[in-house]
């Protein structure tokens, strides 16, 4: 077998060592995987994607005034679509890899990627998931919450809670000089615990100058494993935990949208942080 170093820090040929360099050499000759540096936003470019990230937060503030029994999820389209251009930002789902609409609409045991429709009403009792991702001025941000829709089983509306109890868990494992395998594996170890399974094949990532950054962030895992948080880094957690087996599929007819294998309901929260000297901070609040 052999090993392949993967040298992603270098020096700024020309200038003195600081002391990030030294660390993050350190860090990759140990064998962990470093951020490279434009992994690490400037100042200014986190503030670009706080000022996106409080578009976001409008839109899914609207969201949560005006959903209701009897919608359609096109209406959330174009709600999310009105509310991001009066603020002169893009939707960042439009058009993206073909994506149709401004947002994800992902109900019951829709894990995610879930398309507006004028055919798909919100009725009592179903819980869905808005994903909503924002450019402003070129700079990225992504977050999504559960509605619950009237009269909610209390099996669906624990569903619900743990969920959003996985993104506070994992949002609090990630340690500045930790690892992304702590975010992980405290979201499943609290996901397991609630007799749920967390969805393998989509994870969190990093973001900002994109729409999908490395790394990517597992939401199950080993502590100690996965690139090294630096401060500076921004990305999102996005737990999808599933109320059966972690198992999905992608639906054929739209390429797109995501679902449970058993059928049984699926909830994600999602939050954009960026890593600093103490944890991490919300950027889409
Ligand atoms: N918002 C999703 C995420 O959290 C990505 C959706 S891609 C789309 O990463 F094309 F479906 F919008
Ligand atoms: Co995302």
């Amino acid at each position: 077998m052999s090993r392949r170093k993967i040298n992603n820090w270098h020096p700024i040929k020309g200038q003195p060592l600081t002391e990030l360099d030294k660390r993050m050499m350190y860090l990759q000759n140990k064998g962990h995987l470093v951020p490279s540096r434009k992994l690490i936003k400037t100042p200014e470019q986190i503030e670009g994607i706080r000022r996106s990230g409080i578009v976001n937060t409008g839109v899914l503030d609207l969201v949560a005034q005006e959903i209701k029994e009897g919608m359609s999820t096109a209406v959330i389209d174009k709600l999310v679509y009105d509310y991001t251009v009066s603020h002169g930002a893009i939707p960042a789902p439009l058009n993206y890899e073909g994506f149709p609409k401004s947002v994800c609409t992902s109900i019951n045991d829709v894990v995610c990627h879930g398309i507006p429709s004028e055919k798909e009403i919100l009725k009592d009792g179903d819980i869905i998931n808005v994903d909503v991702s924002t450019i402003l001025d070129g700079y990225y941000s992504d977050a999504s919450r559960m509605f619950m829709i009237g009269n909610v089983s209390p099996e669906k509306k624990r569903l619900v809670e743990v969920t959003k109890e996985c993104l506070q868990i994992g949002m609090e494992a990630a340690k500045p000089f930790g690892f992304v395998g702590d975010i992980g594996y405290a979201i499943q170890r609290h996901a397991q615990k609630n007799g749920y399974s967390v969805v393998r094949d989509l994870c969190g990532h990093g973001v900002g100058l994109e729409f999908h950054e490395e790394p990517e962030v597992l939401h199950f895992g080993k502590k100690g494993t996965g690139m090294v948080l630096v401060p500076g880094m921004v990305f999102t957690i996005e737990p999808m935990i599933n109320m059966g087996r972690y198992d999905v599929y992608i639906d054929e007819d739209d390429g797109w949208t995501v679902l449970t294998d058993d059928g049984l309901p699926s909830a994600q929260w999602e939050h954009t942080f960026v890593m600093t000297d103490h944890g991490l901070e919300i950027l889409t609040y």
